[in-house]
């Protein structure tokens, strides 16, 4: 079949600046924006009251709802954890405490109002304050805090810690929630740090090309500001509009961009954290290179919330790139797609910024769930790829691009492709790829992997799975895969309408072990969150997660810090400090 290769047209990094129109066009299915939308249920003049400590008046404002002893769901039996009875309950006095530690601010603590506070709906269906902070954006991991706290400065959260160390109160800090494991909400009745109103921009620096910026900043806006003086943020991914940079770089977020610019680790140069005591630790550099010792800060970068809450990050904010092309190719075998990578990496080198795929059952469920989106290419194949390339001379540049495609359709390795004619053909394009986890969010239940495994045999876990699952199961439980194709990361997702025991027993431990005996990860850019603490074996050896185990009683004796979470609840208990001891 016949190339059908759109003329070339440069584009503008033309999903930078659509991304915006999408936020506003698209229904935004990553749920309310945490700064405009907080309930309350706090007096204006709360500074007044808060100081009247003892005050009837003031021990009415602050009680909160009685708890509920519903268990907490997290989206199949595996994950049904019981509450460590070693923390401590929050009680009015605390959230007073809280209160006074953000200055009386009405919109610094929010309690919750129903007696569910929750991992469901109040049976008036109402819902509760505290529910956006109790579940997470799949809205399949359920908690049931009583109180999220949002701070304004270090100093406040300091003191929040302190207070939460000294009554052994555990804690979850969370960003944009929009984690896919479970870590930014709680498991039970954690007092929820939220960072989303310490957003500051505190610096951009042009000729260092380093910005620094309070962890609450969303990453998009981040992108804009940088944008606005020719610069970018070496991260990009689907939940943009919503996830902070605390939350990226406690998961260590991969994303779109990581082929050109590498992990996030590798961009961050410092960090200002508040440990788990409240105690301040200033690694805040903005430079390029300092090896004064061990590189602390690179143990709070993906450490999901367990060993620090990350308040400031100076990130590497590299010159944008001028030139933008988008390429979309059609392909009928896994085989081919790794084929056209390596032909593109040798062949577009250096402007090579994006290599993503997805297969045809990935592309069905856009198209079935997202208005607006269409058949990219005239006749179905089984597989697609995304190519993005980014530079700065455009004849260079396109002159690449148009040797690449003449090998790939000369080699027969494309089925078909188009290349975006203009930044919205570009835009259409890199939907069909990004807003994959938003369709399946959609379709009902999902059931999410996030893979490393060696690229050539990525695919084959998808079609195991499948024949696996088909036979019980049928044509109700649809098994997706796509990824980062350029990072050997597989995402793959299984789509049902419901959570079930016995497909969830279906998929786990086999997919664990396969990914074991290919000696790949079971995390490779989502985090461990509270879906697979207990999995990490599967891809560290016992002694690493021992000393794990040992930087954790290090930095967090009380394991106050997003308990259940990460590691392994033996490896957790052992790093607790007793009581009797502290
Ligand atoms: P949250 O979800 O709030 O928290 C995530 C974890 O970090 C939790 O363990 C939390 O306790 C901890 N945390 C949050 N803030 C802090 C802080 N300030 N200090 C210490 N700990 C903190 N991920 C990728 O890697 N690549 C992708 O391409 C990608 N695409 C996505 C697309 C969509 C549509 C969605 C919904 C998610 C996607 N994700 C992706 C997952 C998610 O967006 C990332 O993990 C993101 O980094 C989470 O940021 P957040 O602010 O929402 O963090
Ligand atoms: C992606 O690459 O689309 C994200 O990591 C989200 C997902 O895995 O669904
Ligand atoms: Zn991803």
């Amino acid at each position: 079949m016949p190339t059908r290769v759109v003329r070339v047209k440069l584009l503008f990094d033309a999903r930078a600046r659509i991304a915006a129109l999408l936020w506003l066009v698209k229904p935004r299915v990553v749920g309310g924006d945490l700064g405009q939308a907080t309930v309350r249920v706090v007096p204006c003049d709360l500074r007044r009251r808060v100081d009247e400590r003892n005050a009837t008046h003031d021990d009415e404002e602050w009680r909160m709802a009685p708890q509920s002893r519903v268990a907490p769901t997290m989206g199949g039996a595996s994950h049904v954890i019981a509450r460590d009875e070693r923390y401590g309950e929050v009680t009015d006095d605390d959230v007073r405490h809280f209160v006074r530690c953000v200055g009386g601010d009405a919109a610094g603590v929010v309690v919750s109002t129903s007696a569910t506070a929750t991992n469901s709906k109040a049976a008036d269906g109402a819902g509760d304050a505290l529910d956006k902070y109790n579940v997470d954006w799949m809205g399949k991991y359920h908690g049931r805090s009583r109180v999220a706290v949002l701070p304004k400065t270090t100093k406040e959260l300091s003191a929040i810690m302190s207070r939460c160390h000294a009554r052994n109160l555990a804690v979850v800090p969370q960003g944009g929630n929009t984690g896919l494991v479970g870590g930014g909400v709680p498991a039970y009745d954690e007092v929820v740090v939220n960072l989303g109103r310490m957003n500051a921009i505190v610096s951009i620096d042009e000729d260092a090309g380093v910005s620094v910026v309070e962890a609450g900043v969303v990453l998009e806006e981040l992108e804009s500001a940088v944008r606005a003086r020719g610069m970018t943020v070496p991260l990009d991914l689907g939940a943009k509009g919503k996830c902070q940079m605390g939350g990226c770089v406690s998961t260590n977020a991969g994303g779109l961009r990581l082929l050109r610019y590498g992990s996030l680790r590798g961009s961050v140069l410092g960090l200002e954290i508040v440990l788990a005591n409240g105690e301040v630790l200033d690694l805040l550099r903005t430079l390029r290179k300092d090896n004064t010792g061990y590189d602390l800060k690179q143990l709070f970068i993906g450490a999901e919330g367990t060993l620090g809450i990350v308040t400031k990050i100076a990130i590497l904010t590299p010159r944008a790139p001028t030139n933008v092309n988008v390429a979309l190719f059609g392909l009928d075998s896994f085989a081919s797609c790794v084929e056209l990578l390596k032909l593109a990496r040798g062949r577009l080198g250096e402007i090579l910024s994006a290599f993503e795929f997805f297969d045809r059952e990935s592309l069905d469920l856009v198209l079935e769930q997202l208005k607006g989106t269409r058949d990219p290419l005239a006749k179905p194949c089984p597989f697609y790829v995304v190519v993005e390339t980014s530079g700065s001379v455009k004849s260079h540049d396109n002159a690449k691009l148009q040797a690449f495609l003449k090998i790939v359709k000369n080699k027969r390795v494309i089925v078909d492709g188009v290349v975006g004619k203009d930044e919205k053909h570009a835009f259409a394009l890199w939907t069909l790829r990004e807003r994959i986890s938003v369709a399946l969010k959609y379709a009902g239940a999902v059931y999410k992997y996030d893979i490393s495994l060696p690229t050539a045999r990525m695919y084959n876990l998808v079609t195991t799975l499948r024949a696996r699952l088909a036979p019980q199961f049928g044509s109700g439980v649809k098994v997706l895969g796509y990824g980062h194709l350029g990072d050997g990361n597989l995402h793959l997702n299984i789509s049902c309408a419901e959570y079930t025991d016995a497909l969830e027993r279906a998929i786990e431990p086999f997919v664990y072990e396969y990914t074991r005996d290919e000696r790949g990860s079971v995390s490779a850019e989502h985090g461990l969150g509270i879906m697979k603490a207990e999995e990490i074996i599967y891809s560290k050896d016992a002694k690493a997660v021992e000393l794990m185990g040992a930087m954790k009683r290090a930095l967090d004796p009380r394991g106050i810090l997003n308990p259940y979470k990460v590691l392994p609840a033996a490896t957790r208990v052992a790093a607790l400090i007793p009581m009797s001891r502290l």
